[in-house]
This record gives C-alpha cells, sequence and structure tokens, in this order.
C-alpha cells in the first residue's frame, strides 16, 4: 500500500514497434486502473537488450514509448512514468531474487523457449533469466496487481512463486501480486495468422496493426485480414480470423460480441472489416496528435522523467534495503 491506494506495476518493451495488441491487451488497461490504484509504467529497457539492440535505436525507441505512455493517457503527474534503468534497485534486486530462482523454473518458461528458437545466435544468459528481473521489477514496489496480456501470465506465477519462497525464509517481505487480465483483448491475434498472436517482431508487417500505422495503413491491412468461407460474422472457436477482429472491435467499441454479430447480421465480411478499421482509427487518431504534441514539448518530458525517476527510485529504495538487510548483506555505515 502507498498511502489508503493499493500498488500496480506494469511495464513495456521498447522493442520494435508497439502494437494493437501492447494497446489492447495492456496498456488500455492501464489507464482504466489508473484512478484506482498508485501506479508506475517502466519502459523496461534492460529487458530490451536481452535481444541485441542498435543504441541509438533503442534511446529512441525508448523515450518513444514513454511519450506514448502519456499520449495515450495515462497522468504523468498522478502516475510514476520512468525508464527501468533510471533505477539501479531493478538490477540489484534481480541478482538477489536469481539466488532464489532455479533453474528447473526458468526451463519450463514458454517466451525463452521461442526467443531462444528465434535468436538461436544470441541465447544469453538474460534471456535466461529474464522472469527473474520481470519478478524484481514487480517486487520492488510491492505491486498488489499487474495488468497484463494472457502471455505474461506464467512470468507472474514465477513471481508469485519467488516472492512467496523468499517470504517463507524470511517473513512477510514481499506483497504477492496478482495478475490482471482484461476479458476481452487479452490475446489479440495476427489479421495473417489468427494462430498466432500479434507481436511486434513478426516478419510479416500486415499481421500487426501498429500503434503508429496511418488510417490508411489500418483500413488497408484489416481490410487484408484473413477471415474464412463461412461469410457469416460469428463469435466462435471455428472462425478465429473473424473472432479476433470482433475482439478488437468489442474493445475499441465498448460492445460485446452478442451486439456485433446483431449488428453484422446478413451484412458481408467486407462491410464488418471496414467498420472494424475505423473504430481502431478513431480509437488511435487521438493518440496520435497528442503524441505528436508532447514529441514537440521536450523540456517536459525531460522533467517527466526526471521526477518520476526519483520517485521511483524512493520507493524501490525501501524494497531493495529491507531485503538486503534480510538475507544478510553488512549495514551502510554511510
Ligand atoms: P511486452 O513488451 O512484450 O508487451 C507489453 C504488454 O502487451 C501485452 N501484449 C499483448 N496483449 C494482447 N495481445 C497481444 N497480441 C499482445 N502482445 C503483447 C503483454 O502481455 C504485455 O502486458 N516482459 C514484459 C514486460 C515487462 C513487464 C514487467 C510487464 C517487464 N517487466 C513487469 C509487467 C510487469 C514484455 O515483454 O511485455
Amino acid at each position: 500500500m502507498i498511502g489508503d491506494k493499493k500498488v500496480l506495476f506494469s511495464g513495456m518493451q521498447a522493442t520494435g514497434n508497439l502494437t494493437l495488441g501492447n494497446y489492447l491487451g495492456a496498456l488500455k488497461n492501464w489507464i482504466d486502473l489508473a484512478d484506482e490504484y498508485e501506479c508506475f509504467y517502466s519502459v523496461v529497457d534492460l529487458h530490451s537488450i536481452t535481444i541485441r539492440q542498435d543504441p541509438a535505436e533503442l534511446r529512441r525507441r525508448a523515450r518513444s514509448l514513454l511519450t506514448l505512455y502519456i499520449a495515450a493517457g495515462l497522468d504523468p503527474e498522478k502516475n510514476c512514468i520512468y525508464y527501468q534503468s533510471h533505477v539501479s534497485g531493478h538490477a540489484e534486486l534481480a541478482w538477489i531474487l536469481n539466488c532464489f530462482t532455479y533453474m528447473g523454473e526458468l526451463n519450463r518458461m514458454t517466451q525463452f523457449k521461442d526467443k531462444a528458437a528465434k535468436h538461436a545466435d544470441n541465447i544469453n544468459a538474460g534471456l535466461y533469466t529474464y522472469p527473474v528481473l520481470m519478478a524484481a521489477d514487480i517486487l520492488l514496489y510491492q505491486a498488489d496487481v499487474v495488468p497484463v496480456g494472457k502471455d505474461q501470465l506464467q512470468h507472474l506465477e514465477i513471481t508469485r512463486d519467488i516472492a512467496q519462497r523468499f517470504n517463507n525464509i524470511y517473513g512477510d517481505v514481499f506483497t504477492i501480486p496478482e495478475a490482471y487480465v482484461g476479458k476481452v483483448g487479452a490475446k489479440i491475434m495476427s489479421l495473417q495468422d489468427p494462430s498466432k498472436k500479434m507481436s511486434k517482431s513478426d516478419e510479416n508487417p500486415n499481421g500487426s496493426i501498429y500503434l503508429m500505422d496511418d488510417p490508411d495503413t489500418i483500413i488497408r491491412k484489416f481490410k487484408r485480414a484473413v477471415t474464412d468461407s463461412e461469410a457469416c460474422v460469428r463469435y466462435s472457436e471455428e472462425q478465429p480470423g473473424i473472432r479476433n477482429l470482433i475482439d478488437i472491435y468489442c474493445v475499441c467499441t465498448g460492445k460485446t460480441p452478442a451486439e456485433v454479430e446483431k449488428e453484422f447480421d446478413g451484412k458481408g465480411y467486407g462491410d464488418f472489416k471496414l467498420a472494424v478499421g475505423e473504430a481502431v482509427v478513431s480509437v488511435l487518431k487521438p493518440i496520435h496528435s497528442r503524441f505528436d504534441e508532447l514529441t514537440k514539448d521536450k523540456a517536459y518530458i525531460d522533467s517527466i522523467i526526471k521526477k518520476n525517476a526519483e520517485k521511483a527510485e524512493y520507493y524501490a529504495l525501501k524494497t531493495l534495503r529491507k531485503v538486503q538487510k534480510k538475507v544478510g548483506f553488512p549495514e551502510r555505515i554511510r
């Protein structure tokens, strides 16, 4: 708790271009929950270097992502929006937690297996212990709730296991966090292959809607979305392409799948795809203009970066010092 509020932590990687999946599966929920919790939203740049990055590009993307958090509707005066690399406590706690995590547990992580297969020439130790750093992110702020998409649930489970193990040895040090997954939109699929999640690293750009795509591109990508030959807008497992489009439309409009089925009863896929594209454009358009405005205001963004890093550091250190004492590190004299 901070004051009378529970704590929320979440983060995104500044790797690749953010997709509609990132927005609908995570960022949108962050905004919906922001008033209820004391929130920490990190640009997790330490995680990003588990895959080789161009330094200038990483810096540029990290700043854009931080700006996008604000453009999407998170108030940086109320929410702590900061770079993970500006708070050294993340890496320090991750080291300690590494010593409380079993290789057997890490071997089971599906994201590690996927990424290792994709980057066979660079299977580094950071990629392997990635979930431990994520646990450190969350536990450092004693987070109660962590809004994520479905693909991160396994990492939340390991975080809870590590925290519980630590607490069993040292007493109640960490809050045990709960994942928050939205009812719709928790797993947005590729528009070109609805059996695969929409991903920043998809080689086929038509599979993903990027948050910075212009309206024409968005509409074009939806028009090309893979569907089926049923010719019926129905929310069913047998029509994964249409189901995914209904999910997207529902999160953008607040409608339920049943309402959408009714709305498009007797209409063709062409009409439906266009409506989904337009709904997405109307959600993203205000974010684009706010993003453009904010990007021009360098001094403002700089001041947010500084102020929020200090705030994050204050809370991070509170937990870190407690943990260091518990495990037996000597007291700091200075
Ligand atoms: P990342 O950067 O891959 O994704 C950011 C968030 O977007 C969600 N997401 C999706 N949701 C629905 N449909 C999709 N197709 C889709 N693709 C991505 C992810 O679930 C995530 O919530 N390891 C994390 C970042 C992280 C983090 C943390 C998150 C680091 N430390 C602590 C929460 C708490 C990651 O790589 O997310």
